[in-house]
């Protein structure tokens, strides 16, 4: 049991310096929000037993979290980081193994950090700190003969100000010794917050061995405000960017791309500038995305190529060698394999066979203002320029569908369907039309 070990994060707090209503915990990076990070890192790293602290939003965080085995726990009053794990008393407070203490807010931390951590804490406590390029806001690390202490930033005169060793906000250690220190916690007479960091003081002077581990800023950031998001953001898109590259993938100009963390691509596909992969995006080997594509919830399958310049969205899959051209948009569609959509045209939840072309310009008109219907095109069509299909429609295999058709009748197997106004010719007319 003593080598069991639980795992408490902390996401009660207002995060009132985010400037926003939305709990801090559910503000996202790299298209996942900052709990489900770190929830997920507990998870791969072979943690079972993971128990949160919520607050006044728990309803919300809860329903992201919902998915997860991880078990909530109620802070009543956003007391400080101390109250939030004494909350936690009732339900872990006679556990007799180790306990992993971590912060909602630090969703950059690595599996392999979090595992170092546990197999370096035996019968000792583990106090995680890294050196900060700039340290203002945390807590600093002191050393002070045989005791460890935290400083908070507002309890710190100048001195301790220049220290850099900062605390992370994790602790691994003993789980009982932790809820007898943490009892021993007084308010703090500047914050009126009951600080967590205190509790080195009772450990240390209890005699109790505190090692402290450090790892690398990157990866241990807090984040309380949206500039610390968005440089989180940018580490880890340099990190997913760097997972990609080593995979084989080719990323033209990286700064300007963003892909999602949970997007897979494989070899030899290559993405050029600009691009834009959220959620839930597949590419399979020797696609191209060219340029300003914005893709989302999308499966390309091997040797297509997208854009410049389109948008895919919404529960779409892409056969094999398709192109989707520019200025092209397609949602909620599968799209058959060696099939062309080369310029200007919306596909809306539309089957497309194998081999069809879609000419400039064609719309499925989807939307009867009421429902979404939809529209089937079956293998080897030919759809000339500037059609309108009105949905629900079915193209059949093998028909033609001549430019500027307006089509709301289905058009059978090797059918042809011209729907357009009669071209009328004028001999010498122009002079009735325009009088200059
Ligand atoms: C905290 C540490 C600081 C450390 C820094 C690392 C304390 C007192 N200070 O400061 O030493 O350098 O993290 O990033 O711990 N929370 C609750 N209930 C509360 C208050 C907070 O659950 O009543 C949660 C928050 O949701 C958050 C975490 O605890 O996930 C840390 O709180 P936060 O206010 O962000 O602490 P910092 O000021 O960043
Ligand atoms: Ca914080």
């Amino acid at each position: 049991m003593k080598n069991h070990t639980k795992v408490l994060i902390l996401a009660a707090g207002k995060g009132k310096r985010m400037k926003s209503t939305k709990p801090k915990v559910l503000h996202e990076l790299a298209g996942k929000s900052m709990i489900m990070h770190i929830i997920d890192k507990c998870i791969s790293s072979g943690l079972k037993d993971i128990y949160i602290v919520l607050g006044e939003h728990k309803q919300q965080i809860l329903n992201i979290i919902k998915n997860t085995k991880v078990k909530v726990i109620s802070q009543k009053k956003q007391l400080g980081t101390a109250d939030a794990i004494n909350s936690a008393k009732k339900q872990l407070g006679e556990f007799n193994g180790r306990l992993l203490i971590l912060y909602g807010d630090m969703p950059l931390i690595k599996e392999e950090t979090i595992k170092k951590i546990i197999n370096n804490t035996y019968n000792s406590f583990s106090l995680v700190g890294f050196l900060a390029e700039n340290p203002k806001g945390y807590g600093r690390i002191i050393k002070k003969g045989n005791q460890i202490l935290v400083i908070e930033e507002k309890n710190a005169n100048k001195e301790i100000k220049k220290v850099n060793l900062c605390y992370s906000g994790i602790l691994c250690g003993p789980n009982k010794e932790i809820f007898k220190s943490l009892s021993k916690i007084q308010k703090d007479k500047i914050s009126g917050e009951y600080l967590f960091t205190n509790i080195f003081n009772n450990l240390s002077e209890r005699k109790k061995l505190i090692k402290i581990l450090t790892y690398s800023e990157d990866e241990l950031i807090g984040i309380n405000d949206k500039k610390q998001l968005s440089y989180a953001e940018e580490l880890l898109q340099e990190r997913i960017k760097l997972f990609h590259l080593k995979n084989g993938v080719t990323l033209l100009s990286p700064n300007s791309i963003y892909i999602s963390s949970n997007v897979k691509i494989d070899k030899d596909v290559v993405i050029e500038p600009n691009v834009f992969l959220g959620n839930n995006v597949v590419i399979k080997a020797n696609v191209r995305v060219k340029s300003n594509s914005y893709i989302e919830d999308t499966y390309i399958n091997s040797f297509s190529e997208v854009g410049p310049t389109c948008r895919i969205r919404k529960n779409t899959q892409i056969g094999k060698n398709v192109k989707v051209g520019n200025f092209v948009e397609i949602k909620n569609s599968q799209i058959g394999n060696n099939t062309k959509i080369n310029h200007l045209a919306y596909i809306g939840d539309t089957v497309i066979g194998t081999n069809t072309n879609i000419g400039a310009g064609t719309i499925t008109c989807n939307y009867d203002g009421i429902k979404k219907n939809k529209t089937t095109i079956g293998d080897n069509v030919f759809i000339g320029s500037n059609c309108s299909l009105i949905a629900p429609i079915k193209i059949g295999n093998k028909s033609f569908i001549a430019a500027g058709s307006t089509v709301s009748n289905n058009v059978d197997k090797n059918g042809f369907s011209i729907a357009r106004a009669k071209q009328q010719i004028i001999k010498n007319g122009r002079s009735k039309f325009l009088k200059v």
